[in-house]
């Protein structure tokens, strides 16, 4: 049997990792500024991880939400505690996608409705209506298409408000990413998420805050929405928050109502994956990771604002777009092949950087000298 060929692959095998580090079959090493598409959050194989997990697995791996899971209930203590919502509820499930479809869900029990605005380059998943409020035509089968779903330009003030004087009262759901990862590391202003949650109140609409890539810390706050000053209904997690096991979540404000019965999952909050999103909450507060996330990328930030072959540097704490000219697109490829760096990509010439939240200022400078000599050689 084959595999179902459906990813352009880089000729590597990772075998081994720690902290921000991979090394190959050959035993070459490289500096890893992906974190395997911003999932890595507290650095491959970190200890207190890798005990955890351990020790877990010989207790039980896996029990169904049949029974009392104790480790849910601490999971759901420390995320309250730590992201500062500690008055919400959280629903475990696996992956981004699924997080997705479980707050559009959740938010049409609420209200009733069906029409979802989504927004310009965003990019909420592969499953049915994740992607159908995806803007990418290419990944949308046509059992996915839906008139339900309603895209309007990221930003924009008067499309946003033109939108809900026209048909407000239908308004089902406003599913944003806090910042545009796969769109090109493109944030939400904070006036344009503010409108958003006024007009939400107004019209007794949904905010759902995607913050499956741009969550979890990564931005410096533990959800980037958390820039604008005002309180998400529904945050969706996954990425970071189990440094690698499957795992995602949805936090849920106070004024959602729960029945037996409403969302449900084989899989999704197992003895596994939750003491996986235990130790990264307690990696992530034990190491200080919100401020070093914040420091940085700053300083990353910085020095890449001083390259005058770069067109615009955009982002917030460990969640950074580089973006180059059409000229400049060999970079990519140069980083990888030439100095070991792995880096994401986001069309059509943006250099992502999605690292491990306690990479060190040491780990900047050996990217930013292999960017230099590779802008200036
Ligand atoms: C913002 C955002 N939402 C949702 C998803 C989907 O997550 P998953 O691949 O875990 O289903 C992604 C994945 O890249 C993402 O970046």
């Amino acid at each position: 049997m084959k595999l179902f060929d459906v990813y352009p692959l880089n000729p590597i095998e990772i075998v081994k990792g720690e902290g921000s580090l991979v090394w190959d079959s050959n035993g070459q090493e490289y500096l890893d500024l992906y974190g395997g598409h911003a999932v890595i959050s507290i650095g491959h194989s970190h200890p207190h991880y890798v005990k955890r997990l351990t020790e877990q697995l010989n207790e039980i791996g896996f029990y169904s939400n049949s029974i009392r899971i104790r480790g849910q209930e601490e999971l759901a203590e420390k995320l309250g505690q730590v992201s500062g919502k500690a008055d919400y509820k959280l629903f475990l499930c696996n992956s981004g996608a699924e997080a997705n479809e479980n707050a559009l869900k959740l938010a049409s029990f609420y209200n009733g409705r069906k029409k979802i605005i989504a927004f310009k380059g965003a990019f909420h998943g592969r499953t049915s209506l994740a992607v159908a409020a995806t803007d990418n035509p290419k990944i949308v089968a046509p059992v996915n298409e839906t008139d339900n779903i309603v895209f309007l330009p990221l930003n924009d003030l008067d499309a946003l408000n033109e939108a809900f004087q026209a048909y407000g009262n239908e308004i089902c759901a406003v599913i944003i990413e806090g910042i545009q990862g796969v769109g090109g590391i493109k944030p939400a202003n904070d006036d344009f998420l503010r409108l958003i949650r006024s007009l939400c109140d107004t019209y007794n609409s949904v905010y759902i805050a995607d913050s499956v890539q741009c969550g979890y810390a990564r931005s410096g706050k533990f959800y980037s929405h958390e820039y604008a000053g005002v309180d998400a209904d529904i945050y969706t997690m996954a990425k970071g928050m189990g440094n690698g096991f499957p795992v995602a979540g949805i936090s849920i404000a106070p004024k959602f109502q729960s029945w037996h019965g409403m969302l449900g999952t084989t899989f999704g909050g197992n003895h596994l994956a939750c003491a996986a999103a235990l130790a990264v909450l307690e990696v992530i507060e034990q190491e200080n990771l919100l401020a070093n996330a914040l420091t940085v990328g700053e300083y990353l930030m910085k020095e890449l604002g001083k390259f005058e072959q770069v067109r615009e540097v955009r982002g917030k704490g460990l969640m950074i777009g580089i973006d180059l000219p059409e000229e400049l697109s060999h970079v990519k490829k140069d980083l990888l092949f030439k100095h070991h760096i792995f880096t994401g990509e986001a069309k059509p010439n943006v250099i992502r950087l999605l690292p491990a939240l306690n990479m060190n200022k040491a780990h900047a400078d050996r990217f930013l000298q292999a960017f230099n000599s590779i802008l200036n050689p």
